[in-house]
Formats: C-alpha cells, sequence, structure tokens
C-alpha cells in the first residue's frame, strides 16, 4: 500500500514511436499525472520510446527475441526488470509483442493497454497502426475511437476501464483519422491512469 507522498511507480512496454508514453512522461512533469515513469523497455533497439526514455533520464532497456532465443527467458528478464524498479503498473504503450506468461503472472491485474479503436471493433491480431483506421473506414462507420483496458494475455482483450469516441468524417483517410484518435489517445491514457489512482476507476 502506498502512503500519501508516495507515487505509483510506471513501467512502460513500447515498440515504436512512443508518443503515448511521452504524453504520460509529461502528465507526469507538469503535475496532472501523480505517478512517476521509472522504466521502459523496448523490444525494437531503434524505438523513438527509448530515445525519449533516455532523453528523460529514464532507465531504457531493449530486451527482445533477437536477444534470447529462448522467449521464456526473455520473459523472466523483463519481468526482473520490471520488477527490480518496483513497478507497480505495467503501461503497454504500443507494445506490439504477446506478454509473457510470467510478467502476465507477476503484475495481473496491474497491466494496461492503449488500442486505437473503440474496442471490441477493431482489435486482435493484425489490428495495429493505419490496419485499424483502413478498417474502421471500410466499415462505413461514423465513430471511432480509443479504449483503455486491462492486459489478459489476449491481444485487445480484458476489461475495458475507458473509451471515448472521435467521428470520423467524409474526407477522412487513414492517415488523417489516426492523427485525430491520437491526440485523444494522449489524453485518455493520462486521464484513465489518474482515475484509477484517484479511485474514481476501478480495476
Ligand atoms: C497507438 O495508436 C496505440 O493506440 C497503439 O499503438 C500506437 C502507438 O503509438 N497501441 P505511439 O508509439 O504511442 O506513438
Amino acid at each position: 500500500m502506498k502512503t500519501g507522498s508516495e507515487k505509483i511507480r510506471l513501467g512502460f512496454l513500447a515498440s515504436g514511436r512512443g508518443s503515448n508514453m511521452l504524453a504520460i512522461i509529461d502528465n507526469c512533469k507538469a503535475g496532472k499525472l501523480d505517478a512517476e515513469p521509472v522504466v521502459v523497455i523496448s523490444n525494437n533497439a531503434d524505438a523513438g520510446a527509448l530515445v525519449y526514455a533516455r532523453k528523460a533520464g529514464i532507465p531504457a532497456f531493449h530486451l527482445s527475441s533477437n536477444k534470447h532465443e529462448d522467449e521464456s527467458v526473455l520473459d523472466q528478464e523483463m519481468t526482473d526488470t520490471l520488477k527490480s524498479h518496483n513497478i507497480d503498473w505495467v503501461i503497454l504503450a504500443g507494445y506490439m509483442k504477446m506478454i509473457g506468461s510470467k510478467l502476465l503472472e507477476e503484475f495481473r491485474g496491474k497491466i494496461l493497454n492503449i488500442h486505437p479503436s473503440l474496442l471490441p471493433r477493431h482489435g486482435g491480431q493484425g489490428m495495429y497502426g493505419l490496419h485499424v483506421h483502413e478498417a474502421v473506414l471500410a466499415s462505413g462507420e461514423s465513430e471511432t475511437g480509443v479504449t483503455i483496458h486491462m492486459v489478459d494475455g489476449e491481444y485487445d482483450q480484458g476489461r475495458i476501464l475507458a473509451q471515448e469516441k472521435v467521428s470520423v468524417e467524409a474526407d477522412d483517410t487513414p492517415e488523417s483519422l489516426a492523427a485525430r484518435v491520437l491526440k485523444v489517445e494522449h489524453e485518455l491514457y493520462s486521464e484513465t491512469l489518474q482515475g484509477i489512482i484517484e479511485g474514481r476507476i476501478s480495476f
């Protein structure tokens, strides 16, 4: 149990650009989010997320199956890295791999993911990046959005904690829709975390 002055410690898993992670780090710095980003792990040595983390002075690790052929060794090393940094919550921010069973067990009920659609629409394996927004446009739906959900070991499943809608415009391309959705992502992830911290959102 945390005392009043102790902040919730966040560990990030991110594979790419890292803009959602950066938005959370910025909100922590700005005092809008009562949490502390303490470690970043990426499976991609070139991830923007690792660059952002190092600039912000946050310990950042490249751990991937290229380095560890045995997935269970990788799973153990990721779990140990998060544990050694005393993480309270694991924040998936554009992490493109399934998380391992050890990590899932160790942090069960304390792992969050963000998805750029209104799950359960347009989620699951293969639904990432522009594929999601292409599928939304192909469906003819007039709205899409952002989902924050618990991670339970299946792609884009787990209990939904927050959703926010974004309208689809007639002249949208996958890129324009992605950009509009991303702005909402950058707000909703921090708002949801703060809601959890303040006990307004139960998990
Ligand atoms: C975001 O669209 C997020 O919803 C999805 O992956 C993307 C990651 O973007 N899970 P970024 O790396 O945070 O910029």
